[in-house]
């Protein structure tokens, strides 16, 4: 079946965690291009703030909770009811552990369950809502991943586990979606400068060394999230099935199968690394 690139003019995109860092550029550069946009994130507050610079009439902000399925039946039934239908969804709230950060040995109860109610469960319940109307369309799913699915998850097991999971979601949708003219994609976010990175760049000392250490160079450098939402638009249009933003990712994302044990081992051997968890456990 042929599959039309993606013409974000006057399409219908659904998007959650509209109202956070990367999904509000995401939203406003996909509206500037001519989208409707359908923002969906946890306080109506937030979202309607979002919607106040966009035009009315191709914008509806809705407050729902991605870890419900029910609630996102309804945004989709609103969505479908406001615009006629759906031509892409982006899965894309997202939580991290909060700010401190912590092994598996030391990991409070419940927060594994926690993330993976949010980053997991919420990208499935999204997914499945809005897959009727997908198809309908021939239209397009985007899932945030992160690069998290595929680096070393030391200090951060809950989060690294649920982008994981996330990218195969999207890397088997796209096979499954393909014999109905739709498709899927992948988007992988290296560091972006939002609320949820603070834990790596400054709110957590320990775990700010950690990553510094971890991540070399130019992959330890956030990024504004409009670079992001330029890329998302671009891999959009393309439907791409992977979509790494910065640039500077994709040569360690197509390596990442030669790369990994190497890495792994060193990290796992580095004398640096063992003080630092030694002394995350400790405090
Ligand atoms: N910032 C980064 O460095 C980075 C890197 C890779 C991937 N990501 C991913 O990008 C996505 C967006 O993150 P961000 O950086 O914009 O962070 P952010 O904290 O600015 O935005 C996340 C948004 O998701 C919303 N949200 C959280 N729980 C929700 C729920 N249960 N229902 C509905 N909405 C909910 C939050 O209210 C928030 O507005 C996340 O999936 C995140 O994991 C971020």
């Amino acid at each position: 079946m042929t599959r039309h690139r993606i013409d974000l003019n006057g399409a219908t995109v659904v998007i959650t965690g509209a109202a956070g860092g990367i999904g509000s550029a995401v939203a406003t550069t996909l509206h500037r291009r001519g989208a409707r946009v359908v923002l969906v994130d946890l306080s109506q507050d937030a979202v309607d703030s979002v919607a106040a610079g966009l035009s009315a009439p191709r914008t509806l902000a809705m407050s729902a909770d991605v870890t419900d399925k029910d609630t996102m039946a309804a945004v989709v039934a609103a969505a479908r009811d406001r615009f006629g239908g759906i031509d892409v969804v982006i899965a894309n709230a997202g939580i991290s552990s909060g700010n401190v950060a912590f092994t598996a040995s030391t990991a409070p109860d419940g927060i594994f369950e926690r993330v993976l109610a949010v980053n997991l469960f919420g990208v499935w319940n999204t997914v499945r809502a809005a897959l009727p109307s997908i198809r309908e369309a021939r239209g397009h799913v985007l899932v945030t991943s992160s690069t998290y699915a595929y680096v070393n998850g030391a200090v951060n097991i809950p989060y690294a586990a649920s982008k994981a999971a996330v990218e195969q979601i999207g890397r088997s949708l796209r096979v499954e979606l393909a014999p109905h003219g739709a498709s899927a994609g992948v988007l992988y976010p290296g560091w972006v400068a939002t609320p949820i990175a603070d834990v790596a760049f400054g709110a957590d000392d320990l775990a700010t060394q950690l990553v510094a250490r971890g991540f070399p160079g130019p992959l330890h450098t956030p990024v504004q999230a409009e670079v992001i939402a330029r890329a998302v638009a671009r891999g959009i249009e393309r439907r791409a099935p992977s979509i790494q933003a910065p640039r500077r990712w994709a040569p360690v994302s197509a390596l990442r199968g030669l790369l990994n044990p190497v890495i792994d081992g060193r990290l796992a051997r580095d004398p640096e690394m063992h003080r630092l968890i030694r002394e995350l456990e400790q405090r």
